[in-house]
């Protein structure tokens, strides 16, 4: 049998506290060595240390053999680089760094450490779409002519994410396509390997949650809103957070009386067109592969349900699939329907990921594998930074050139 690897986590929230559920579920594979998080409750029976900040742990000199990143986006780059420097391999949540400087920095860190960096890309490891990725390969519907990928955000996440949230303002991390769609730009990268991405651009903007569109009367809180005016609009704090409860797991204290205390404290409980907020509420992504095959990624906010889709158009038949199943309809023959067992969160991502980062970690893979790896994951930061910057610049971007 072999003994669990040893990690320290940093960052004890939402992710943070998934990947630490793996080692109680898989303890004869993962042990916990240390937790950092300033404000978490760490679990009472805990038995290693705790730290309240990332440096603190880092600069402890835990015996560990990997580090998992589960901090806020803008502190990924620094921690990763000094986990690097420490000798530890890195479980990376994305974004791998907040720019395309910041990602060539860790891969050089990288390099010069021989260590593995994975980042949290759980779809690829979703039972759901590694059986896609075989449909694809086995050619079935011909030459690929054409991709669309639809991103559905919700009206409700996108409040809460991209209003009143982390991914508020673009100018403290990524932005909402980074933040939301690497996870896409990462399979559309998984699918199109070994093609060439000739020309990107992108298309977006923030329509409806701006000060300008303040319903009248409107409050700067929920809680200080009329009530004529909560009841019309779709963003109310109260009914995104306290009559529905999908939302809730984001809240360390999701208990009725922990949430109406959250709406009346905190940035969740702020009107949507008061939180100076200017990431975009949707955008669109084109790319141009070798061989004229065309990719659209769509990234809607205002949606009813919260989505993934994927229609691949090709010469002899099309596949669709959806967070559920996968649909292959051959021009010639019958259309064939496949609905992958999923269990968990994230599809099943979120615990075959863990499994494959614990095996990756005792297999020790050599420097140059390690720097593989996370070339593939670097491709899709790239191709999203080059879309955002046709989002400012109004150009075309070379698919292969470096952002700025
Ligand atoms: N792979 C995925 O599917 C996926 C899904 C959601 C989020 N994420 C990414 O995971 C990361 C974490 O997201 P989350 O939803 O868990 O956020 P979160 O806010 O729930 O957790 C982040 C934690 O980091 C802690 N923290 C802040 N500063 C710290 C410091 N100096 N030292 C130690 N801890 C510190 C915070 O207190 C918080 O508990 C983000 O970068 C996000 O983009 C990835």
């Amino acid at each position: 049998m072999n003994n669990p690897i040893k990690v320290l986590i940093l960052g004890y929230g939402i992710r943070g506290r998934t990947y630490a559920a793996y080692a109680a579920d898989h303890a004869e594979d993962l042990e916990i060595a240390g937790l950092a998080d300033p404000v978490a409750t760490f679990p009472a029976e805990a038995t290693y240390p705790t730290w309240k900040r990332w440096e603190d742990a880092l600069a402890s000199g835990a015996k560990a053999d990997a580090v998992i990143i589960a901090l806020p986006d803008h502190l990924h780059y620094a921690a990763c680089l000094k986990a690097l420097q420490a000798g530890y391999h890195v479980l990376l949540e994305k974004p791998i760094g907040c720019n395309w400087k910041e990602c060539q920095e860790i891969r050089a860190a990288q390099v010069a450490s021989g260590k593995l960096v994975l980042t949290g890309y759980v779809l690829r490891y979703t039972p759901l779409f590694k059986r896609l990725h075989k449909v694809l390969e086995a050619g079935v519907i011909g030459k690929l002519t054409s991709v669309h990928v639809l991103v559905e955000v919700s009206y409700g996440k996108s409040a809460h994410a991209y209003c009143r949230g982390n991914w508020s303002v673009e100018a403290n991390g990524t932005g909402m396509l980074v933040n939301k769609c690497t996870h896409d730009f990462d399979l559309i990268v998984w699918w199109m390997r070994g093609r060439i991405c000739e020309k990107v651009s992108s298309f977006g903007a923030l329509i409806e949650c701006r000060p300008e569109n303040k319903p009248e009367g409107a409050a700067d809180r929920c809680k200080d809103c009329p009530p004529h005016v909560r009841r019309k609009c779709p963003f109310d704090a109260y009914k995104l957070y306290y009559e529905h409860t999908d939302l809730r797991y984001h809240f360390a204290d999701p208990s009725d009386a922990g949430i109406l205390k959250m709406i009346e404290t905190s940035p969740y409980g702020r009107c949507v067109y008061a939180c100076g907020n200017d990431s975009v509420d949707h955008q669109t992504v084109l790319m141009l592969y070798d061989g004229g095959l065309t990719v659209t990624l769509e990234m809607e906010s205002f949606s009813q349900r919260r989505a993934r889709t994927v229609h691949f158009y090709g010469t002899r038949g099309e596949i669709i699939a959806d967070d559920e199943k996968i649909v292959v309809i051959p021009f010639l023959g019958d259309a064939r329907r496949i609905e992958p067992e999923q269990h968990g969160h994230h599809g099943g991502g979120d615990r075959e990921i863990m499994t494959s980062f614990v095996e990756l970690v005792r297999e020790n893979p050599s420097p140059e594998r390690c720097t593989a790896i996370l070339d593939e994951a670097l491709e899709s930061h790239r191709l999203a930074f080059l879309a955002e910057e046709s989002r400012y610049t109004g150009r075309t971007m070379d698919g292969r050139s470096d952002p700025d």
